[in-house]
């Protein structure tokens, strides 16, 4: 493999593969929580790429969702989520993602996302852009808080919070044009950053969820922080991606709460 971003692209489409032979087959679910599933398809998934990696990259880390591995700030470090949306690909819901990046020195380097089943791949290089199937993409130009299309999802340990993730949810929603869950946190990131969603915010996310997602929405001209306004760091308590025009406004309205 002669560079970083063709050896993410090639592990994407790999893990798509083996999660595509998965799609609408009837398949045993196990929780690791009380609300989060895995599937042999995710396992497997992630194991292709970690294979790949192994043979292309020895001397790398790789920090995968489902067998874990080092921090995502030292040295080189690839963030695996091999199958980014396991509860929609369990009921047959086409949106579901395998998500790809490389970090270096606590940065992000290289960021793809695959739409498993649409197809279409997403991918960023630092400082050289983010684009759409080759294609170069730009996050939207709405600034008005009221015509804004966003999207968030709902963390695990939703249960427990449910009362406190209404209220901003009730906030937000009498702010904006819409909200959208559509249930793949890299997906919600790549499409901010193709401009198709103007924002989208989530609670508790791991490194896996948003390490490529948050390359593309800068590459693409967008700002990604935490709740705070600092910069997004992949363990920080809420993320929110916007196209840059609407930041501190729905950073207001959403509030610090968590
Ligand atoms: C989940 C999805 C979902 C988000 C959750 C994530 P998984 O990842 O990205 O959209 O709301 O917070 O954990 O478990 O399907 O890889
Ligand atoms: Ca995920
Ligand atoms: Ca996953």
């Amino acid at each position: 493999m002669d560079d970083d971003l063709g050896l993410a692209l090639e592990c994407a489409r790999r893990a798509a593969v083996i999660v595509r032979e998965g799609f609408r087959s009837a398949t045993e679910t196990h929780f690791k929580g009380e609300v989060d599933p895995v599937t042999r398809f995710d396992r497997a998934a992630e194991t292709a790429i970690r294979e790949l990696l192994e043979v292309e990259v020895p001397a790398d880390q790789v920090l995968g969702e489902e067998e874990g591995g080092t921090g995502w700030d030292r040295g080189r470090v690839w963030i695996v989520d091999p199958l980014d949306g396991t509860v929609n690909f369990i009921h047959g819901i086409p949106q579901v993602s395998v998500s790809v990046a490389l970090w270096e020195g606590g940065r992000p380097v290289v960021g793809v996302v695959r739409d498993v089943i649409g197809g279409e791949v997403f991918s960023a290089q630092s400082g050289r852009g983010a684009r759409l199937d080759g294609r170069r993409i730009a996050v939207s130009d709405v600034s008005d808080v009221g015509a804004a299309l966003v999207a968030t999802g709902f963390p695990y340990d939703r249960r427990e919070r449910a009362g406190e993730l209404a209220e901003v949810l009730g906030r937000v929603l009498a702010a904006v044009q819409g909200i959208r869950r559509f249930g793949s946190a890299a997906l919600d990131l790549a499409w901010v950053a193709a401009g198709r969603f103007d924002a989208y915010w989530e609670y508790r996310l791991a490194p896996w969820d948003t390490a490529a997602g948050q390359l593309l929405v800068e590459e693409a001209g967008g700002r990604v922080s935490d709740l705070a306004g600092q910069r997004y760091l992949p363990d920080a308590p809420a993320l929110l991606a916007t196209n840059g025009d609407l930041h501190d406004r729905l950073r207001s309205v959403i509030g610090l709460g968590q």
